[in-house]
């Protein structure tokens, strides 16, 4: 895979004297250190002003890319990743593997390209075929290209206002989002795993003993059940219902103790849980109701917002999430002003007022430019569903009934955040349809109960979560993706099944 490294520059002070800094600088690319290989054949391209150069890979040639004046845009495919890299600094350096078929455009009078190449030249040695196109599963550059404007304009406005943690950005963010919401109250946070933990931490704070029970679905992602212990408590698994993957309502009162305090549902996928049982539950056995929001931004169940049921809701604004940020970032809906208080507290060490500690808190701060980008996705949210809705839609209607399809149901308004089918052949479906150019992901390949770091600490068995663990698979359903991507997926699926 192409990778972009940086050149070691030095000004070429000897004296130290300010004047010998006008000499310029060094840089320096030695054989094997800088460069992982021996050069053989050095050559540069200039003077071929908006021609598109390039266009092939090689069998054995390793080469290193320079541009020693004015700048180039060097397009890469290596079959499974597409890149565009701008050399524009003679510091930086472009490092091609064989299989990094590339052309270079963007080139003017003033570009100079230096390449530094492992083998002499050999005809024989060029590949002209680009790799057959692929649909990929996830592409964030395509996700955020219609936001890079306004990207780039709030983070000069941030940067001019020398302000950078918890600022008006934050504020205006969490207010935006509660709008969104149409309940609750908002808090910015660093991450999602910080929702939920912060969350936790919170009701700790109001008297929940340290051996509290916490009930949560065995088929979650990681992170709830490591909020749950990173706040000194005791999970307590229940099975998923199979065919929405989101927790049992029947399931939960059986797991109930005198210990359990709160029941974290995680509304997986896009799709809400079933509320209405699960808050009768609560409300009869006096639980907290913590939901994980992580992957269900703007999903509805009965024509309200998941994050709004329960007395917290733990947003992640991780970069692939419906509403994602450019890094990490998170926040927690409260239901009242006594939970939000405390987080709010909690998040920035504990602490009301500056200097003075009421709590032992966390540092979970939301960043000035994190919030400012999520501001101007925000405004974009319900249109990046839409698509992914209608993505969906293509795969309900189109697919065959073979593959176990997402349940529709009037009472629920889906989000996609991921589009999973089951399919007892999943294995041998995800390679085959990589073989025909089609991405896929597992979500997620082992279920909590039997990864490595939960041994000792999780136990009993979870046939439910175990066989959606071993047949599911995640289909191609970004922003990114096409309508017709998507036709191309369902056709190629399709002829699985007449294989099988
Ligand atoms: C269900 C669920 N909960 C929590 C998280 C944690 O979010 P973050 O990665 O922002 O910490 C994730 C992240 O993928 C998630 O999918």
């Amino acid at each position: 895979m192409a990778k972009l490294i940086k050149i070691r520059t030095y000004t070429t002070k000897r004296t130290g004297e300010a004047a010998d800094v006008a000499r310029g600088y060094l840089s320096i690319l030695e054989n094997n250190k800088d460069i992982p290989f021996e050069v053989k054949r050095v050559f540069y391209i200039y003077g071929s002003n908006h021609v598109e150069r390039g266009g092939h890979r090689h069998i054995k040639t390793r080469q290193a890319l320079i541009c020693t004046s004015g700048s180039y845009s060097i397009y890469t495919n290596n079959g499974v990743k597409k890149e565009t890299y701008v050399l524009s600094s003679p510091d930086d350096c472009l490092l091609l593997e064989p299989a990094d078929w590339h052309t270079m455009v963007g080139l003017d009078e003033t570009s100079v390209l230096l390449v530094l190449s492992s083998e002499l030249y050999n005809l024989q040695d060029y590949i002209d075929d680009e790799y057959p196109d692929f649909i990929e599963y996830e592409n964030l550059y395509k996700v955020n290209k219609e936001f890079m404007n306004d990207y780039k304009a709030k983070f000069d406005e941030v940067l001019n206002s020398g302000y950078f943690v918890l600022g008006n950005n934050v504020k205006n963010f969490e207010q935006e989002f509660q709008n969104y919401l149409q309940s609750g109250k908002c808090l910015g946070v660093a991450n999602g795993l910080d929702a939920l933990t912060l969350s936790l931490l919170a009701l700790k704070n109001l008297d929940m003993p340290a051996d509290s029970e916490v009930i949560v679905p065995s088929n979650t992602y990681i992170a709830t059940i490591l909020a749950i212990l990173n706040a000194g408590l005791k999970p307590v698994l229940v099975e998923p219902d199979i065919t929405t993957y989101n927790i049992d309502p029947t399931k939960i009162a059986e797991k109930i103790t005198k210990k359990t305090k709160a029941i974290m549902p995680v509304h997986l996928y896009g799709k809400s849980c079933d509320m209405t049982p699960i808050l009768k539950i609560a409300n009869d056995n006096g639980l907290v109701v913590i939901e994980d929001c992580a992957q269900s931004h703007g999903a509805m169940y009965k024509g309200v917002k998941t994050g709004t049921f329960g007395d917290f809701g733990a947003f992640s604004f991780y970069p692939t999430k419906n509403l994602g940020a450019l890094g990490d970032a998170g926040a927690v809906i409260c239901k009242n002003y006594m939970y939000y208080d405390k987080v709010m507290a909690l998040r920035n060490y504990g602490s009301f007022k500056k200097y003075y500690n009421d709590y032992v808190g966390i540092n979970s701060r939301l960043d000035e430019v994190q919030a400012g980008f999520l501001s101007v996705k925000l405004k974009s949210l319900d249109k990046i569903n839409a698509h992914k809705r209608k993505l969906a839609d293509i795969y309900n209607k189109n697919l065959s009934d073979k593959f176990i399809k997402p349940i529709v149901d009037d009472d629920y308004f889906d989000v996609y955040h991921i589009y999973a089918i089951r399919h007892e052949r999943r294995d041998e479906l995800k390679k085959y349809l990589l073989d025909n150019g089609i991405k896929t992901d597992i979500h997620y390949p082992l279920p909590p109960h039997k990864q490595k770091a939960m041994q000792g600490i999780l136990t009993g068995d979870y046939p439910i979560a175990e066989k959606i663990h071993e047949t599911i698979l995640s289909l191609p359903i970004s922003y990114s993706n096409t309508e017709a991507e998507i036709y191309k997926v369902v056709e190629v699926m399709n002829k699985f099944e007449a294989l099988a």
